[in-house]
């Protein structure tokens, strides 16, 4: 997968993806990421990328010319365009899934200050948002971007380690436990210690389905779940109605 990032703060996006799990990506060649310094396409004097709105208005507004350059000038065939915005569809794990399957070349054009010119749209394939609250520019939703479609290119970690994801088949992952087994009297579930691999990975599924009860219900009307899983869930909601 490449990415390439269209912004005004290089930096913001190079200190993260220079770290962890996105760095050792590069590394092992699974991902690239191309940063792309918005001011180095703009055809206007001081490097100037934004002005202010025509009509009246409070802020700066991104302007179409050097996005549709900084665009031009990395766009193929295969590429996806991105432009992060409040107003976009709201992430989540099963678009990171699609992204990661179906695309190449995904370009992320940051969005910044008091928004951008309109016409920017007509050369965007998808707008994005992160959530229902207001940044003050997009470099942080374009990592959150990154971060969460490269963990699940095969090879960037065990693919063991995305399959009982948070939100697989719409519920939570289970609880986990690491040493130490006590701690202030409060001890790690004995059948995790058992050795007993049938048990262990039913209180998993149990697990899930409680967690996901009692953090995240709306999640289980979206859920088929399957005759066992049902069990569970009409056992804890009898309980919770006692
Ligand atoms: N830019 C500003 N706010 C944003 C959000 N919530 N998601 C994506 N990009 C943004």
């Amino acid at each position: 997968m490449k990415y390439s990032i269209i912004t005004l703060f290089p930096n913001l996006i190079n200190s993260y993806v220079n770290e962890s799990i996105i760095k050792r990506a590069i590394q092992k060649e699974r991902i690239e990421i191309e940063i792309i310094d918005l001011r180095d396409h703009t055809n206007y004097s001081h490097n100037q990328v934004d002005d202010y709105q025509f009509g009246g208005g409070k802020g700066m507004v991104l302007m179409v010319e050097p996005v549709v350059n900084a665009i031009e000038n990395c766009w193929t065939n295969e590429s996806l365009i991105v432009l992060t915005s409040p107003q976009g569809k709201t992430w989540n794990q099963n678009l990171a899934k699609k992204l990661s399957k179906e695309y190449k070349h995904i370009i992320i054009i940051c969005g910044h200050y008091e928004g951008f010119d309109e016409r920017i749209l007509d050369y965007v394939d998808m707008e994005l948002s992160i959530g229902d609250y207001v940044l003050t520019g997009g470099e942080l939703a374009s990592l959150v971007f990154i971060d969460s479609i490269t963990r699940l290119i095969d090879g960037v970690i065990q693919s063991e380690s995305h399959q009982n994801d948070s939100f697989e088949n719409n519920l939570l992952d289970h609880p986990v436990y690491t040493k130490p087994v006590n701690f202030r009297n409060k001890s790690v579930p004995e059948v995790l210690l058992s050795g007993h691999h049938a048990n262990i990975k039913k209180f998993r599924q149990e697990g899930r389905i409680i967690n996901t009860f009692n953090k995240r219900p709306d999640l289980l009307k979206e859920n088929k779940l399957c005759k066992e899983d049902l069990e569970i869930l009409n056992k804890l909601k009898n309980r919770k109605e006692e």
